[in-house]
């Protein structure tokens, strides 16, 4: 019996198609962006599936334009160049890790862009900006043992950033560690004068010395992340390509919004990651599509895949680059700093 597929049957011979599944109608939580974000408003992209979960881009078989290659955000995958080296140091680019949910890939990305770009030869301090403490213990700090922390800067005006600076243990890279002690200081600034330029302040000196400072915050709106923003130049947004991540980035929106507007005009959206991406999954697909649909050219072409070296890295204190440096999940994230620097530049 010959196959359906075989020579000799017509078109009339096939099964019917299954009739198409549309998508969950959009959110009330994706309007919003959607409005705001240029180039929002384009179709819906097509996906081309990846062969192989390794590549992070494939060959567009079927795409009129031969030779264009589709990266996993749907859109054309451009080549990401070194930046230009640097002749000085200094006049850092302040950035703020921040997405209210939880468990997004916040300090996963400060660990892991921060040491990828030390490796391109920044001066880069990350500031461990939550009380839960995990950037620092990311990097092999034992939360007991600090001496000093973010919070000593930030509550008393003799300690300096000299003081509270540690090496993180890659080459180029420093850290302002944390530990619980900083809960008691969202409690303490609402008192002071200037409350929300604190971390600013403290970090005066430090932009003078460093190409980049990535602030990890932590998963809430209050006083410490409105400090985080009000000291920042732009903000990274990691977020996970789960359906329910996509819930509250309108709420975080219009706290950066406020920010910019009342505090710190020249705030801008550096860019939308998506984390934890598995490309065998029709989900997490269609979180990208909406993703790209939402904030259009805002989210980066790079995304981080699902992968448990990231959790493996963090019990052994170090990123990824140095921990599996030959991994997808480090060659990820070096494609992130090239990319974020190309985009910096235009700034
Ligand atoms: N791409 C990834 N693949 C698999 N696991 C990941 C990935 N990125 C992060 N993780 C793991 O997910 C967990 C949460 O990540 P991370 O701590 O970076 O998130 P977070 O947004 O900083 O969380 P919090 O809001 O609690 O500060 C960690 O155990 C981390 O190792
Ligand atoms: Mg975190």
């Amino acid at each position: 019996m010959p196959g359906i597929f075989s020579r000799g049957h017509t078109a009339a011979d096939a099964p019917a198609m299954p009739p198409k599944v549309p998508l969950p109608a959009p959110t009330e939580t994706l309007e919003q962006p959607a409005a705001a974000a240029p180039g929002a408003e384009t179709e819906p992209l097509s996906f081309l599936r990846p062969d192989d979960e390794r590549e992070p881009a494939v060959a567009a078989e079927e795409s009129p334009v031969e030779d264009v290659v589709l990266g996993p955000t749907g859109r054309p995958m451009p080549v990401f160049p070194d930046p230009p080296p640097l002749t000085s140091h200094g006049h850092a680019r302040v950035i703020s890790m921040c997405n209210q949910k939880g468990g997004v890939g916040k300090t996963t990305t400060t660990i892991n862009l921060g040491a990828s770009l030390a490796e391109l030869g920044r001066r880069v301090l990350l500031v461990d900006f939550d009380p839960q403490g995990s950037l620092s213990v990311g990097l092999g700090l034992n939360p007991h043992d600090m001496e000093l922390t973010v919070y000593n800067l930030l509550m008393q005006r003799e300690v300096t950033l000299d003081d509270v600076v540690v090496p993180s243990g890659v080459e180029g890279m420093d850290l302002l560690p944390s530990n619980i002690d900083l809960s008691a200081a969202e409690v303490q600034l609402v008192h002071e004068v200037a409350r929300e330029q604190t971390l600013q302040r403290v970090l005066g000196p430090a932009v003078e010395k460093y190409d980049v400072i990535l602030i990890d915050c932590q998963p809430s709106l209050g006083l410490l992340t409105v400090n985080a923003l009000t000291a920042s130049h732009g903000v990274i947004v990691p977020l996970e390509c789960e359906y329910f991540a996509l819930r509250g980035v309108a709420l975080l929106k219009t706290t950066i919004d406020k920010v910019r507007e009342r505090l710190n005009p020249g705030l801008e959206i550096d860019g939308v990651l998506g984390t934890m991406f598995d490309g065998r999954t029709l989900h997490s697909r269609e979180v990208m599509d909406r993703l790209v649909q939402a904030w259009g050219d805002k989210v980066f072409h790079t995304v981080i895949r699902r992968t448990v070296k990231f959790s493996d890295s963090t019990v052994a204190g170090e990123p990824i680059t140095a921990y599996a440096s030959t991994s997808t999940g480090a060659d990820a994230y070096r494609q992130l700093a090239r990319e974020v620097s190309l985009r910096w530049l235009d700034a």
